[in-house]
């Protein structure tokens, strides 16, 4: 056949975007009779699939012109002031100097924030853990990464202080912190109201913004969970606030957002236009019908129920099989939780062909962490498979590292908890 050799004419920068070996494995358990706790899909039932499809028909049919049409980069008007008072009904504070722009998918704002304020050799601050597409976009600029450990309150502050403090000594230039407060990826922890008047507080005194990845607040199990977005506890409009219809809606419509700072909302808008000049606009126009006609707060209401019980049922699996000492922080909120195994001796990505051998998936902890470290830990979905599916999944996943363990004595006791 023919023989251009591509790989000769690839960007240094290109080697940044390798395959990871997790998801071409990850890859073949699709369509195979494989239970898989790893990705983090809404389940379909949850679509409002008739609602959507009136909503389609209608936003083509009585206004064509416009929602097959190219539209403003920074997101269609309409929607956009659609979007500020849903997020004003969720609690969300903007200040008269913010503004929204809309982005295809929350994770391209990801990029785009990677792309517009970070230079190499910068620093970033993140969790520990935290969501791994987030360090796969901030790594292309390659900045330096300090990450901060998390447990149930959310981001150790007290750590925070102490490295904003060194790296400052060091000369590091901050350029943000990135957070994922309520209903965390993928440890589904939520930040307790202390440490976040703390995280601020640090913000502010050390002058850094912080950016805050908020797509699973509505998904929250327990009461008593205080919710409230750092945005709008942040006086100082030093907080960027981004979420997304793709766990309350549809992935497939690619609808993110942010909201802040005017000034740097028009940066981001500029990094958009080479990115794909806007997002989609029929599918703005289908998001804005959603909200206008109640449909994305029914469904929140209808899917949190149905997460809720899957929640359950994989606490209940874990509290029923999985091996003793095992650790797990009871996700308050969101579609995750995250496994400890009590053993440096297992890597949870050496473990994978094994499990998939099983019959089950799961995502390797290791990926989660900035510093290279929790390679005992993995990420377990409950959003997606059934409850049965849940208890068989866990089930099999129990034994294999039950039989993995033993005659191994060696235990981790964690202080903190994911700084294994
Ligand atoms: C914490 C977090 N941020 C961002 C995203 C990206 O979501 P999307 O691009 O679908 O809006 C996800 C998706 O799982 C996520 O968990």
């Amino acid at each position: 056949m023919f023989t251009v050799k591509y790989e000769k004419l690839l960007a240094g920068r290109s080697d940044l975007f390798r395959a990871s070996e997790v998801r071409e494995l990850l890859k073949l358990t699709e369509g195979r009779n494989i239970i898989s706790l790893a990705g983090g899909l809404p389940d379909p039932r949850v679509f409002p699939k008739e609602k959507l499809a009136q909503i389609a028909h209608d936003v083509i049919a009585e206004r064509g012109d416009k929602s097959l049409q190219y539209s403003p980069t920074i997101g269609v008007t309409e929607f956009r002031e659609e979007l500020k008072k849903f997020l004003s009904r969720k609690g969300v504070k903007i200040n008269s100097d913010d503004d929204v722009i809309v982005t295809t998918g929350s994770q391209q704002a990801l990029d785009l924030i990677a792309r517009v304020f970070i230079e190499k050799d910068d620093e970033i601050i993140l969790e520990l853990p935290t969501y791994l597409a987030a360090i796969n976009a901030f790594r292309l600029s390659k900045p330096g990464m300090t990450a901060i450990p998390i447990d149930e309150d959310g981001m150790r502050t007290d750590i925070l202080e102490q490295e904003v403090k060194r790296l400052k000594w060091l000369g590091r230039n901050i350029k943000f912190i990135y957070t994922i407060p309520v209903a965390h990826n993928p440890a589904g922890v939520t930040m307790s109201v202390e440490r976040k008047k703390e995280l601020l507080e640090i913000a502010s005194k050390y002058d850094l913004v912080v950016i805050e990845d908020d797509p699973y607040s509505y998904f929250i199990y327990e009461e008593g969970i205080d919710v409230t977005p750092l945005k709008t506890l942040d006086k100082e409009g030093r907080v960027m606030y981004m979420s997304t219809f793709s766990k309350i809606l549809s992935p497939g419509l690619r609808i993110g957002w942010v909201l802040g700072n005017q000034y740097a909302i028009s940066v981001l808008e500029r990094a958009k236009q080479t990115a794909d000049l806007h997002t989609p606009t029929l599918t703005q126009y289908i998001g804005m019908e959603a909200i206008r006609r109640g449909v994305v707060e029914k469904t929140i209401e209808e899917a949190r129920k149905i997460y809720s019980v899957k929640r359950k049922a994989m606490i209940e699996a874990l509290d029923k099989y999985m091996v003793k000492d095992a650790w797990w922080p009871k996700p308050v909120g969101g579609f995750f939780l995250m496994v400890s195994i009590p053993s440096y001796e297992i890597d949870t990505k050496k473990m994978l062909p094994e499990a998939i051998k099983e019959g089950v998936a799961y995502v390797p902890g290791a990926s989660f962490f900035a510093n290279g470290m929790g390679w005992n830990t993995m990420r377990l979905n409950f959003s997606y498979p059934t409850p049965e599916e849940i208890d068989e999944g866990v089930k099999r996943l129990s034994d294999l590292i039950k039989r993995k363990l033993k005659g191994k004595t060696e235990k981790i006791m964690p202080v903190n908890l994911f700084r294994t």
